[in-house]
C-alpha cells in the first residue's frame, strides 16, 4: 500500500487545518493536509464572514493578511433593531478594538495560495477513512484517493475535519464527554448582488423571527433569515426571501433594503456542541471537529483560528525543545475560550430569535435585555468585548 511520511498529519483543509499547516511551516515543521473535497469546492464554500481583531492580527502577523488588509471591511459598531427601535452599539469606542468583515472562503483562498507557494502539501480529493496507532509514537491516517487506499504516517494527527469528519470518532468510547444543545430553528442565508444599504451589520429581533444584514464587499450583501429547522429551500423563491427580509428589517421609518439578484442560498442548522477533552494521546482536535456555536455571535471561524494558534506553539515547543507542557495544556487552555464563546453565542441567539411560538413572556424578556444593551454602557461593553474578541479568557 503506498505510504508517505510527515511530522504532523492534518485532516481537513478548512480554515483550521490550513492555518495550522501554515503556522507549522513558519516554525519549520512539516505537515501534509488531506482534504476530501476539491480545491474549487473548498475555495467557494460560503460560510462565516466576521473576523475578530485577534484573528486579523494572527493572519497579518503570519504573513497571509495582505489581501485581507486591502479588501477587508473594518467595522466599529453593530446595530440592533427591535420593537420598532434601532440602536448602535459603538464597539470600538467601548473596547478599543474592531472586527473585520472578510469571507471565510477568502481566508481559505489566501491560506491555500500561501501553502502552495511555499511548496506545502495539500492533497485534495483525499478522503481520510480511518486513524490508527494514535496511542503509539507513529500514528497512521488511512485515506482514499483516485479509488486507491493510501497511508500517511506521522508523529501526530491534527483532526481539523469539521463536525462531520472522521477524527473525533477515532477516540475510544468513554474518553470524550459531549455537551450540546439543538435550537428549534435554522438560518436561511443568501448572497445578493446588491450594494449594502448600511455600513455596519444589523441584528434584528422581529415577531416574524430573526434577521441579519451583513455584507461581503461594497457590491455584495449577505443576509440571513430565521426559518424552521426542517425548512425546504425550494419553498423560498427569491421574491419570498425579499418580502420576508423587508418585513423583518424595514422597521425604521425611511430605511429600506437594496435588492438585487440572489447569487446563492442555503439553509444552516443551528447547534451548540462541545466535546472534551480536545486531545487523546497523539490526536489533537481543533475547530468545528470539537466545537460548534450558533452563528449569531460570529465566533465559529475565530475559535478555530485561536485553537490552531495554541497548537502551533505547542508543536513548536515539542519539536524545538522536546517540551510536552503546551501539548498537555492545549485542551484545557483552548476550552476556556471555547466556553466563553459558547456562552456568548447562546446568549446572542436567545436574545434575538423567536424561541417558541406564542410565548409572550419570552418576548418581553428579550425586549428588556435589548433595551438594557441599548441604555447601559456596562452591558453594551460586555456585548462588545465578547463580539470583538477577548484577548485573554
Ligand atoms: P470546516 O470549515 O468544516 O472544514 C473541515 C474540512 O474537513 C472540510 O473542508 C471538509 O471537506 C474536510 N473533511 C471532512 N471530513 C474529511 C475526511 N474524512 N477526510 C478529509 N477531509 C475531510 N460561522 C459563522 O461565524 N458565521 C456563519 O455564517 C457560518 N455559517 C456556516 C455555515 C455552515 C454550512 C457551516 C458548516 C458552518 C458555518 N459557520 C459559520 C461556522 C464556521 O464556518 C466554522 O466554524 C468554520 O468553517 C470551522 O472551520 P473548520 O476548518 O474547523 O471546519
Ligand atoms: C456573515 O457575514 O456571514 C455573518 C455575520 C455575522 C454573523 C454571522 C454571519 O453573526
Amino acid at each position: 500500500m503506498p505510504g508517505m511520511r510527515t511530522q504532523v498529519g492534518i485532516v481537513g483543509a478548512g480554515p483550521t487545518g490550513l492555518m495550522l499547516s501554515h503556522l507549522l511551516h513558519l516554525r519549520g515543521i512539516e505537515s501534509v493536509v488531506l482534504e476530501s473535497r476539491s480545491r474549487d469546492h473548498v475555495e467557494h464554500r460560503l460560510r462565516a464572514g466576521v473576523l475578530e481583531q485577534g484573528s486579523v492580527d494572527l493572519l497579518c502577523r503570519s504573513g497571509v493578511g495582505e489581501r485581507l488588509r486591502r479588501e477587508g471591511l473594518r467595522h466599529e459598531g453593530i446595530e440592533l433593531r427591535f420593537a420598532g427601535e434601532s440602536h448602535r452599539v459603538p464597539m470600538t469606542d467601548l473596547t478599543g478594538r474592531a472586527i473585520t468583515v472578510y469571507g471565510q472562503q477568502e481566508v481559505v483562498k489566501d491560506l491555500i495560495a500561501a501553502r502552495l507557494a511555499a511548496g506545502g502539501s495539500i492533497l485534495f480529493e483525499a478522503d481520510a477513512v480511518r486513524l490508527d496507532g494514535l496511542d503509539s509514537d507513529s500514528p497512521v491516517v488511512h485515506f482514499r484517493r483516485d479509488g486507491r487506499d493510501e497511508e500517511l504516517h506521522c508523529d501526530f494527527v491534527a483532526g481539523c475535519d469539521g463536525f462531520h469528519g472522521v477524527s473525533r470518532g477515532a477516540v475510544p468510547e468513554g474518553v470524550l464527554t459531549t455537551y450540546e444543545r439543538a435550537y428549534p430553528f435554522a438560518w436561511l442565508g443568501v448572497l445578493a448582488a446588491a450594494a449594502p444599504a448600511v455600513d455596519e451589520l444589523i441584528y434584528a429581533n422581529h415577531e416574524r423571527g430573526f434577521a441579519l444584514y451583513s455584507m461581503r464587499s461594497p457590491e455584495i450583501s449577505r443576509l440571513y433569515l430565521q426559518v424552521a429547522p426542517d425548512e425546504d429551500i425550494a419553498a423560498w423563491p427569491d421574491e419570498r426571501i425579499w418580502t420576508e427580509l423587508r418585513a423583518r428589517l424595514e422597521t425604521v421609518p425611511g430605511w429600506s433594503l437594496n435588492e438585487g439578484p440572489i447569487l446563492e442560498k442555503s439553509i444552516t442548522p443551528m447547534r451548540s456542541f462541545v466535546v472534551e477533552p480536545m486531545r487523546w494521546e497523539r490526536l489533537f482536535l481543533a475547530g468545528d471537529a470539537v466545537h460548534i456555536v450558533p452563528p449569531t455571535g460570529a465566533k465559529g471561524m475565530n475559535l478555530a483560528l485561536a485553537d490552531v494558534a495554541l497548537l502551533g506553539d505547542a508543536f513548536a515547543a515539542w519539536y524545538d525543545a522536546g517540551r510536552t507542557d503546551l501539548l498537555d495544556s492545549y485542551s484545557a487552555t483552548a476550552l476556556r475560550r471555547v466556553w466563553r464563546a459558547q456562552h456568548f453565542s447562546w446568549w446572542m441567539t436567545s436574545m434575538l430569535h423567536r424561541l417558541e411560538r406564542d410565548d409572550p413572556y419570552e418576548t418581553k424578556l428579550q425586549t428588556a435585555t435589548l433595551r438594557y444593551v441599548a441604555t447601559s454602557e456596562a452591558y453594551a461593553r460586555s456585548l462588545s468585548e465578547n463580539y470583538v474578541g477577548l484577548p485573554e479568557v
